[in-house]
Parts: C-alpha cells; sequence; structure tokens
C-alpha cells in the first residue's frame, strides 16, 4: 500500500518556558485522513506541542511541515487560514456571547458566501447548538462548550483539526458523543490530531498513536497495537 499522503509533518520540535525545557525534540506526522492520537499524563508537553505548532508559545525550534509549506514562522491567523487549527483546552468559548456568535468568531478570517453552509454542517453535527444557537454560551453544560469549540473551529473550514483533551471533565456518555463526532469528521474528510488523557477511548478510534512522557515521544505504534501494549496497559490504561 501507498504511503498517505502527510499533512502535517512535526520535526524535532522543542519548547521552552524561560528555563523550562517542555518539549524536547518532538517528531511526528499525520497522514491526510487519518486520526493521529498523542496521549500522555500530567506535564508531558502535549498542549505545549500543539500550541507551538499554532504558534501560540513565545520560545520555540524545530520544523513545522503543513500542506506542503514550512509554517513554522508563521503567525497564528496565517496557519488557521491555511486550514489548520486547533480546539483548546478547556474549550474557551465566550461565555457572554451567545452560540450563533461563537460560530461566527470561528469564521472571522473568512469573507465569503460559503459561512451559510459551514454553519449548516456545524448545526447538522450537533443539532443541539442549532436549537441554542440564542443562548449564551456560559450557559450551556460542559458538554455543549466542547461542542461549539470544536463548532468554532470547523467554521475557519479547516482541512486538519487538533483537539486538546476534548473529553476533559464531561460524563461518560458525552464523551462517547464527542469521540462519535471525531470519527464523523474524518468520515468527511477531516484529518485529526488529538490529543487526550482518556488513553483507552482515544486509541480506540485512532490508525496511529504517540506515547508523550516528560517532554519526549517514548513510544509509538498502530493505535491497536498500542491498546495491547504491556508498558501502555500498565502506565495509560489502568
Ligand atoms: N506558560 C507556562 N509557563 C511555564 N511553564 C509552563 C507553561 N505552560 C506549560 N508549562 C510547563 O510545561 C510542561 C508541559 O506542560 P503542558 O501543558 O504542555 O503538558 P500537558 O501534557 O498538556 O499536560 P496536561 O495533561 O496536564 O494538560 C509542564 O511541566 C508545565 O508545567
Ligand atoms: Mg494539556
Amino acid at each position: 500500500m501507498a504511503e498517505k499522503e502527510i499533512l502535517l509533518n512535526v520535526e524535532n520540535l522543542h519548547v521552552y518556558y524561560g528555563v523550562i525545557h517542555a518539549v524536547k525534540g518532538v517528531s511526528f506526522k499525520v497522514p491526510k485522513g487519518s486520526i493521529i492520537t498523542i496521549i500522555g499524563a500530567n506535564g508531558a508537553g502535549k498542549t505545549s506541542t500543539l500550541k507551538a505548532i499554532m504558534n501560540l508559545v513565545k520560545q520555540k525550534k524545530g520544523k513545522v511541515i503543513y500542506n506542503g509549506e514550512d509554517i513554522s514562522k508563521k503567525g497564528t491567523h496565517e496557519i488557521v487560514a491555511r486550514g489548520l487549527t486547533l480546539v483548546p483546552e478547556g474549550r474557551h468559548v465566550f461565555p457572554n456571547l451567545t452560540v450563533l456568535e461563537n460560530l461566527l468568531l470561528g469564521a472571522y478570517l473568512r469573507n465569503d458566501k460559503e459561512i451559510k453552509k459551514d454553519l449548516e454542517f456545524v448545526y447538522y453535527l450537533f443539532p443541539r447548538l442549532k436549537e441554542r444557537k440564542h443562548q449564551k454560551a456560559g450557559t450551556l453544560s460542559g458538554g455543549e462548550q466542547q461542542m461549539l469549540a470544536i463548532g468554532r473551529a470547523l467554521m475557519s473550514r479547516p482541512d486538519c483539526i487538533m483537539m486538546d483533551e476534548p473529553s476533559l471533565g464531561l460524563a461518560p456518555i458525552i464523551v462517547k458523543q464527542i469521540f462519535d463526532i471525531i470519527l464523523k469528521l474524518r468520515e468527511e474528510g477531516k484529518t485529526i490530531l488529538l490529543v487526550e488523557q482518556n488513553a483507552f477511548q482515544a486509541l480506540k478510534i485512532s490508525d496511529y498513536a504517540y506515547v508523550m512522557e516528560t517532554g519526549k515521544i517514548v513510544l509509538e505504534g498502530k493505535a491497536k497495537d498500542l491498546l495491547n501494549d504491556e508498558r501502555v496497559k500498565e502506565a495509560y490504561l489502568g
């Protein structure tokens, strides 16, 4: 089988916070149309890795290639405009704006007639958001806020969506809905880079996975192989 086209290629990425060396030379590849996951414990450097890809950290080193182009030195808005986006850890919706206003903010870089179509796509994925489009985001449940954060990211019409701990703090039934949506996004042709502490669920839906510990990738493999790996089982699957 021919190797799939690599949409996102991260090479030797480092992140520093002053004297703290949080990400120590991380490299990984995200093939087009796949779900790739990075698992790892608290403080492993997962969020820092995603932020560095979006150029949301001050000090970083390394190369990030997206769709064949070096984006390491591009501004965040330029990266979003190229089709790569991040659903941040903790959701960060604007509580005093309505659902619809939050969604439209996700499209702020765009000025085309397709915005309405993309809004319909978000409402198709998340009928709940459509029902609540005039409700203030701060009054939504945790699960609904996560749906809104994903919906807002989709409004930039990304090809690749990075999600930082989308299941954190959500009830099991809502977690299942979120993971079902991730699978659906792949069916719709999107590419997903998922960061999760919920290793079991993440590995179940992913194609390939990386394990991060204290700033480094210590293990990688097909997700279904990692589900059966003794080291992974012991450290992450309880
Ligand atoms: N703004 C910051 N200033 C200083 N240190 C930071 C900052 N952000 C993160 N760090 C440190 O960098 C390391 C990696 O943090 P990061 O948030 O990337 O980990 P993570 O894998 O996402 O953890 P979690 O699973 O808890 O979200 C940690 O030791 C953290 O304390
Ligand atoms: Mg994190």
